[in-house]
């Protein structure tokens, strides 16, 4: 068992580069099924959602090769529809793989992926949109059994009563085997949906719309071999700016689209940090106390991201003043909260809503991460507290995040992977 162990305390200084984005590219790796030919995928991360998901295409039959940031997928010999339940645990998201796999075989054998370490997953609107355009699908035993009618998938008008971001794309890779036209109504627009546009444009489909709440798909387009490469991880640099926020100190995040981060740049400005952004970088100077800011809501985008809330709010345990959190999209999305309190922090939850007061110091303690998002507020808020920290549970980071340790290192933070979970404390 691995462990981060961090001394806290230490200004960030420098410059960081923010790896390819998770949530493209497990959607693209998913589309790479819809496409008889190869698909050449660059600025792909090394996680082990990502190592999951070339373990469910070489599963389906698939060919995948590896080579520093890029991967090939030779999905020309497909040879199976279904998913097997171990890997459909090990990555809740791997249902994303339905849509395509139906859409390029004709029928699909899934597990139900269940709940998650956010509380519920309910997958009913992807199942929903998926037999809008035709797909019998059985739900048994926790299984899914999903067939076409003699017609196959038929293009439609798929109305969303909630812009889900997977159900967005699972819908758009399943329309790609529809006959015909099919429209999806309040669409997600985050900026991965439009990613994923991008890649299945390259492999020859008509998509349009996304960024918008209307996503149009002209499907049974032939598919050719294709090469994309994937958008920067929009979550991973909030993480940056985060840690930079929470220890203090000037860095320079590179490689991302500051007008993705408008709504996390403008509250950390707002908090006292000075940011100035650029084409594909964003500079972040913290060097007075932080201060509470006006609520901070989270939504779908173009709103608050969800998955910045934890370490947005573990830069603000230390601040003057309070800020209150209300998260709108996952039921248990405060699980970093008992941790940050291990250290010092003052944070009352209730319900969707937790309360921060801020407090001028935090000290380092024994943690454990519980999810991904989480993991990383804890990192965030370690590097910002007196003394050392020991984090558990790295599983959940690695996840989404490649490197975290060198990364922030890279800009002077005292942080180091232990595998053996410790022992002792080594001089850092
Ligand atoms: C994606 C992201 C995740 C992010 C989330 C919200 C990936 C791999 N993950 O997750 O990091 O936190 O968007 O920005 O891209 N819902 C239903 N029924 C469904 C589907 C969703 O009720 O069939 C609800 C969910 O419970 C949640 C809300 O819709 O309350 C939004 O979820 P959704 O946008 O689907 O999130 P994911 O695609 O799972």
């Amino acid at each position: 068992m691995s462990i981060y162990q961090v001394e806290g305390g230490r200004t960030l200084e420098g410059t960081a580069i923010v790896h390819g984005a998770k949530n493209s590219v497990l959607p693209i790796l998913a589309a790479a099924v819809l496409c008889p030919g190869v698909s050449v995928v660059h600025n792909c991360p090394d996680l082990s959602d990502v190592r999951a998901s070339i373990a469910i295409l070489e599963h389906l039959g698939c060919r995948v090769e590896r080579s520093g940031d890029t991967v090939t997928v030779d999905a020309s010999g497909l040879t199976r529809n279904d998913v097997p339940d171990a890997l459909m645990r090990e990555m809740r998201s791997s249902v994303i793989f339905l849509g395509a796999i139906l859409a390029r075989t004709g029928a699909a054998e899934l597990s139900m992926p269940g709940g998650c370490e956010l509380g519920p997953r309910p997958i009913d609107l992807h199942l929903a949109a998926i037999r809008a355009l035709g797909a019998e699908i059985r739900e048994e035993g926790g299984a899914l059994h999903c067939a076409l009618p003699k017609c196959g998938l038929r293009g439609c008008q798929i109305d969303l009563s909630i812009p889900s971001v997977g159900a967005t794309e699972n819908a758009m890779l399943c329309a790609c085997g529809a006959a015909g036209t099919t429209v999806i109504n309040n669409a997600a627009r985050e900026p991965e949906i439009v990613d994923l546009q991008g890649f299945l444009r390259a492999l020859g489909a008509d998509v349009r719309g996304a960024g918008t709440s209307t996503v149009t798909v002209t499907g049974r387009k032939t598919l050719h071999g294709g090469e994309h490469t994937v958008m920067p991880d929009r979550i991973v640099a909030a993480t940056l700016l985060s840690a930079v926020a929470a220890a203090g100190g000037e860095a320079e995040i590179l490689g991302t689209d500051y007008r993705q981060l408008s709504t996390v740049t403008a509250i950390l400005t707002e908090a006292g940090c000075r940011v100035r952004s650029g084409e594909q970088r964003i500079t972040i100077r913290r060097d007075g106390p932080l201060q509470g800011v006006r609520p901070i809501r989270t939504a779908p985008y173009p709103g608050f991201p969800t998955d910045a809330q934890p370490p947005v709010m573990a830069a603000l345990c230390r601040s003057r003043g309070t800020t209150v959190f209300v998260e709108n999209m996952f039921e248990s999305r405060y699980r970093h909260v008992d941790e940050l309190c291990r250290m010092g922090a003052r944070i009352r939850v209730e319900g969707r809503v937790a309360v921060v007061c801020g407090v001028e110091r935090l000290h380092g303690a024994p943690l454990r991460a519980a999810d991904l998002r989480g993991g990383a507020a804890l990192v965030v808020a370690a590097l910002g507290a007196e003394g050392v920290s020991r984090i558990e549970g790295l599983s959940h980071i690695d996840r989404g995040y490649h490197g975290l340790e060198e990364t922030l290192r890279g800009m002077g933070a005292q942080i180091r992977r232990l595998e053996d979970g410790g022992g002792g404390l080594p001089n850092l």
